[in-house]
């Protein structure tokens, strides 16, 4: 029987990333390779982000340009799935009739039956159903080959409604993953070499109170410190509101996990935090920051920020601005509010001007990009453990891999080191990795 292939067009967050490599090892079970070239496949999966409107003309640009293999390669298949497709669901016909299948975030488990049935009728089919407990939870991806570092989902969903976004929606309910079951993978994971994971959910803060009986996230991570050959730890997303002293405290007591959080704050106004109804003040901010410093000096704190949220006035920007200026992250992903449908933020009155939001976000990101530099400068000197992960995408003689901070340190070496822990001497900073040198 003759090769088939399958290529994936990935956009958006993290939770996509390890989603299409679920797809891929269901696939790869019904006889499709992966290829990184789109003209060779004879299966094309689109997994999709809905989070910001730039994602979604992303995906439907980069769809436009798929389109023209289909004319080639009549028999391609099409399927469209992720956060996009679960919006959109039949819609999608509309705007793409060379599409043969729409999938829902919830139905990746259904994709070999669907691709099967298109295989044999050709028929267009939609499925965007939301499951009490998730199928596709359990689905294993074997890490590529020589990777070091894993995602692991923990949980799915979320229950927060922040007032702009739309992964509530299109996600559904918070579902946490029983201990068990994550445990279980991740010792499969550490027998294909895997030293580092990432625990992985909208909140995994609030990890465990979906289901009774089951444990909470700090404890959860104590679990998975036990796991051997596990060497590093880390987690994304936190919510503020539901960051624990106990998970606080585990930055001192767990030794895997790593000095590095992600902690959203979105705005430095009460106002407008108010109106995105994210459940805390900027002063619970700032304590919470404090307390993680006393306890972990060394962590390095990483956030997300909106600017130009409804209602948001120059004054309430102007307190964003202060309130960087007090934390001085380690660095900070930012943007343009944009409007999603069905989102209480889209009732509200006061929007901002595009130009207006452009402004306010390119100021913030020259001044996170000098608080940025300082921070890695202050590395300049010191020694830092490093988990080798790849050949420099810089050049061929020089390693590159992560501190416990999550920064990246080039460095000259050779491939054998890859996966291996090694002290690096810091010995330039730049805004967006550090240079090294091992002994
Ligand atoms: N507009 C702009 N940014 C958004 N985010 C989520 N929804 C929106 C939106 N509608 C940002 C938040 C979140 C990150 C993943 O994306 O900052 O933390
Ligand atoms: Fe969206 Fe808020 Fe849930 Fe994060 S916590 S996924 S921003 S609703």
């Amino acid at each position: 029987m003759k090769n088939k292939y399958l290529y994936i067009a990935t956009f958006g967050c993290q939770m996509n990333v390890h989603d299409s490599e679920q797809m891929a090892a269901l696939m790869k079970e019904s006889g499709y390779q992966p290829t990184e070239y789109p003209g060779k496949a004879d299966l094309i999966l689109f997994n999709t982000c809905s989070i910001r409107e730039k994602a979604e003309q992303k995906a439907f640009s980069e769809l436009g340009r798929i389109l023209r293999f289909k004319k080639r390669h009549p028999k391609l298949i099409i399927g469209f799935g992720g956060c996009l497709a679960q919006h959109l669901g039949a819609h999608v016909f509309h705007r793409a009739g060379e599409v043969d299948f729409v999938f829902g975030t919830h139905n990746i488990h259904l994709l070999p039956e669907m691709v099967a049935v298109v295989e044999k009728n050709r028929q267009r089919i939609t499925q965007t159903d939301f499951h009490k407990i998730l199928p596709s939870a359990n689905i294993f991806a074997p890490p590529q080959k020589g990777s070091v570092s894993c995602f692991v989902t923990i949980m799915q969903g979320c229950n927060n409604f922040c007032a702009y976004c739309v992964v509530p929606y299109l996600r559904g309910p918070e579902m946490s993953r029983t201990p068990q079951k994550i445990i279980e993978e991740i010792k499969r994971l550490t027998d294909y070499g895997i030293k580092e994971v990432t625990l992985l959910g909208q909140n995994v803060n609030s990890y465990g109170k979906t289901q009774e009986g089951q444990i909470n996230f700090a404890a959860l991570i104590k679990k998975v410190g036990q796991v051997d050959g596990i060497e590093r730890i880390r987690f994304t997303t936190s919510h503020p509101k539901d960051l624990s002293e106990e998970l606080i405290n585990c930055f001192a007591e767990e030794k895997k996990l790593c000095e590095h959080i992600h902690l959203p704050v979105q705005s430095g106004s009460n106002k407008v935090l108010e109106l995105m109804n994210r459940g805390y003040t900027v002063e619970d901010y700032l304590e919470k920051v404090a307390r993680l410093r006393q306890v972990c000096p060394r962590i390095s704190i990483t956030s997300d920020i909106i600017v130009g949220f409804p209602q948001e006035s120059e004054k309430d920007y102007q307190e964003t601005i202060d309130m960087m200026g007090k934390i001085r992250f380690d660095s900070v992903f930012s943007f343009k509010y944009s409007e999603r449908k069905g989102t209480a933020a889209q009732k509200l009155e006061g929007k901002v001007e595009e130009a207006e939001k452009l402004r306010r976000l390119k100021a913030l990101q020259s001044m996170q990009d000098e608080y940025t530099l300082q921070k890695n400068k202050q590395l300049e000197g010191s020694t830092q453990e490093i988990l080798v992960e790849a050949t420099s995408k810089n050049s061929e003689s020089d390693m590159m891999g992560r501190t416990r901070s999550w920064k990246i340190v080039n460095f000259k070496g050779n491939h054998a080191l890859a996966g291996m822990l090694v002290e690096a001497k810091i010995t330039r900073a730049y805004l967006h990795s550090l240079r090294g040198e091992i002994n």
